[in-house]
């Protein structure tokens, strides 16, 4: 196919962080624009790689300019293409006037990374979810190779300013140790439940999209990195836990729901996790996770939230339509799966 690209796609071993600083400065510009999210806390962990070189991916360059990147994470069998991002000549203009096409060069950069992954004998599955771009933008690519598609929807609620007093102390919440819904109490996330929450995503994601998209969330040892990731690195914003909750039955002490929440940028929180296990639904736990997830993040000054749910996920998104939440951008998850004979 004629493309009128002329680009070398190259190892991104061969780069160091000083190279990509300025492509991740553009690329975290637009994650700020588009989904009000501070990416410089994931752009400073691919940096720490990129110099250790041991991140594997592609870049493409054009007289020595690099204009975009593509990075892999492999976990055993499974290989998650993290992202694929060229740069616009004009932020804020995604479509028109570059040369080469910025979405040219993403599509090249994606071809190689999923042509070297699903040639990998060790590879057995290729996860991705394409959060920054629109939903569709590189779905022909990803069809061509036999990926499965699922959009996915990225949405927000305003929350409300907390009285100065209580964002002062950041702890307005009046003590709720003694309420019970559903025949739950609330308490605080701890990271000792780790392995009670990880037991928790195993049980609440059985048949779910969700777990058709991340295999973390079929088995204890996946949703235990799952959990991991999500307290400990900034890929999914930075872990708050002082909004982050646990619903426990009042009489077993079982672990029946948790909400987990994390901060994306300055005003904006983020749900990275809600749900409940299945003998608990319909009782009303998941709206008083979230009320109290959304009271503790207004106490701490947030002004928006965010959070990312698969649209064919109904009772999730009743739930946070009932909550106020909409549709702010939408994008795809993809998976691929070796058939093996
Ligand atoms: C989505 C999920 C978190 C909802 O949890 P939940 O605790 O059942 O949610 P709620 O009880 O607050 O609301 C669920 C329904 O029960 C109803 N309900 C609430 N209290 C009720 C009560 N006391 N009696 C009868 N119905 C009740 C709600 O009106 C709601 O109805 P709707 O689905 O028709 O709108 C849960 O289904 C789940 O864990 N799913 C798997 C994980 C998941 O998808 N998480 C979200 C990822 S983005």
């Amino acid at each position: 196919m004629a493309t009128g690209v002329t680009l070398e796609i190259r190892d991104l071993r061969l780069y160091g962080a000083a190279e990509l600083r300025p492509l991740l400065g553009v690329e975290s510009e637009i994650w700020r624009r588009r989904l009000d999210w501070e990416y410089k806390g994931s752009a400073r962990l691919l940096l720490e790689y990129l110099d250790a070189r041991s991140l594997p991916g592609f870049v493409a360059v054009e007289q020595g300019e690099i204009l975009g990147y593509v990075f892999c994470v492999y976990e055993a069998h499974k290989a998650v293409i993290g992202n694929v991002f060229a740069a616009p000549r004009v932020i804020g203009d995604w479509s028109t006037a570059d040369s080469p096409p910025r979405h040219e060069v993403e599509r090249l950069l994606l071809e190689q990374a999923v042509t070297l992954l699903t040639h990998s004998p060790g590879v057995d599955r290729v996860e991705t979810q394409l959060l920054l771009h629109p939903a569709g933008e590189h779905g022909a690519t990803l069809a061509a190779h036999g990926f499965q598609r699922a959009e996915r929807l990225y949405l927000e609620r305003m929350l409300q300013r907390a009285p100065a007093q209580a964002s002062q102390t950041g702890s307005a919440a009046p003590d709720r140790s003694q309420a019970i819904v559903g025949g739950c109490r609330l308490r605080p996330w701890r990271d000792a439940e780790m392995q009670a929450a990880a037991q928790l995503i195993v049980a609440a994601y059985p048949d779910h999209p969700d777990s058709r998209i991340n295999d973390q969330y079929r088995s204890l040892s996946g949703a235990q990195r799952f959990l991991h990731n999500i307290v400990r690195f900034p890929g999914c914003g930075s872990f708050v836990p002082e909004a982050s909750f646990l619903a426990v039955d009042a009489l077993s002490g079982a672990l029946a729901g948790m909400v987990l929440s994390s901060q994306i940028s300055s005003g904006c929180g983020h749900i990275t996790q809600i749900c409940v296990a299945p003998g608990y639904r319909r009782r009303g736990l998941a709206e008083w996770l979230l009320d109290e997830a959304i009271a503790a993040l207004e106490a701490r000054g947030m002004e928006r939230l965010t959070l990312t749910v698969t649209a064919s996920n109904g009772d999730a998104i009743r739930l946070y339509q009932r909550k106020g939440f909409a549709e702010r951008h939408r994008f795809d998850a993809a998976v691929w799966e070796r058939v093996r004979l």
